[in-house]
């Protein structure tokens, strides 16, 4: 199993996992995509094999597990909206946190024990302390973020019990796109600032909505840390490649440590985009903080990660070429 370059990737076939894989293929690795298509794209599975399944399908797993032998697993698939996990709790239960523990069952009964999870600043819920530091308590304000605490406590008993070997990347904004243009971001319906931001200047919707300007920041909108996706992706592999290699556990934030409001992505984008952006100020949104902001330095000290591509500009820039080609490209067929 040691000499084994296969890592399956559950979820692979979405926004993040699709990134990651096109990032291991590039450093040797030989994804290998399990995912059930409930809001991934067949057009995102590029890089490896692929099988469809559902991560709650514990003999199907065990298997596949078997009989492909990986070296470790990258964990993304998971229900990931945070308003409709308030409207639909028992659906984020199920999803995130049976089917982990479904697919560590099946982890446990084929051998393989290195595991990369994603999980969420959601965690966090109403930090004390902002920058927000690993060892912040769990507060999350949703049933989203609960699931992801739950995953992390499931993640230490096996650890404990069974010896796993894992690691947390606890993602703040994800956003941006493939430089190359092959992949991006597709979520139905999108929840994403940017993409939103991209569809009201574009007159897909009538304008952005804009949930609150009355916290306590400097211009009242709320601060975001903007991770770029293909910064999550080598976190991925570097995080991976740590377990491997004998590292028994992590639990790392990945944020730039740097928070932009709103306001001012919605202006950084206009000049991006050479396009107003109309927006539309609604009330606060239940479950939003004024600021969810990462420290940063741990991932770097612990697996060398340096997050190189997250400057907004690169983050629009990319986000708005994959936009035009994937978007705006339906609209004027
Ligand atoms: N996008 C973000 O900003 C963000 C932020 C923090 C954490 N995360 C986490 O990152 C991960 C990936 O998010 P994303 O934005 O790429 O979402 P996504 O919806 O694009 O991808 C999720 C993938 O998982 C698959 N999937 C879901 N349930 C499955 C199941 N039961 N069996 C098999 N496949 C299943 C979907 O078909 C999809 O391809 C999620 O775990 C999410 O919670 C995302």
């Amino acid at each position: 199993m040691a000499n084994s370059k296969t890592v399956l990737v559950t979820g692979g076939a979405g926004y993040i996992g699709a990134h990651t894989c096109k990032e291991l293929a590039a450093h040797g690795f030989a994804p290998l995509v399990y995912d059930n298509f409930s809001t991934g794209h067949p057009d995102f599975v590029r890089w490896g094999e692929f099988v469809h399944g559902d991560i709650q399908d514990v003999p199907r797993l065990t298997r596949l597990l078997l009989e492909k032998k990986p070296l470790g697993v990258l964990h993304f698939a998971s229900s990931i909206a945070v308003g409709e996990s308030v409207e639909k709790p028992d659906k984020y239960y199920r999803n995130n946190v049976y089917g982990t523990l479904c697919l560590l069952e099946a982890m446990l009964t084929a051998g393989v024990r290195d595991i990369v999870v994603s999980g969420t600043a959601a965690v966090y819920g109403h930090p004390d302390e902002v920058p927000i530091p690993e060892s912040a308590p769990f507060d999350p304000a949703s049933p989203y973020g609960c699931s992801k605490a739950m995953v992390e406590r499931l993640l230490l008993d096996f650890e404990t019990a069974y010896g796993f070997r894992t690691a947390v990347l606890r993602y703040f904004n994800a956003a941006g796109a493939d430089p190359e243009g092959e992949i991006g971001e597709r979520h139905e319906p999108e929840t994403h600032l940017i993409p939103n931001i991209f569809r009201a200047a574009c007159g897909l919707i009538p304008a952005l909505k804009l949930f609150g300007v009355d916290y306590p920041t400097p211009d009242g909108s709320c601060l975001r840390d903007y991770i770029h996706v293909c910064d999550l992706a080598s976190a991925h592999r570097l995080a991976l490649e740590k377990l491997v290699g004998g590292q028994k556990k992590l639990r790392l934030n990945l944020g730039t440590g740097f928070g932009y409001s709103v306001k001012e992505v919605i202006e950084h984008a206009r000049r991006v985009i050479g396009k107003p952006v109309p927006f539309k100020v609604e009330e606060r949104r239940a479950g939003d903080v004024p600021a969810l902001v990462a420290r940063a330095d741990l991932a770097r000290k612990t697996i060398g990660w340096i997050a190189t591509r997250s400057s907004l500009d690169s983050i629009l820039s990319t986000a708005w070429r994959w936009f035009e080609k994937d978007s705006l490209k339906k609209v004027t067929l």
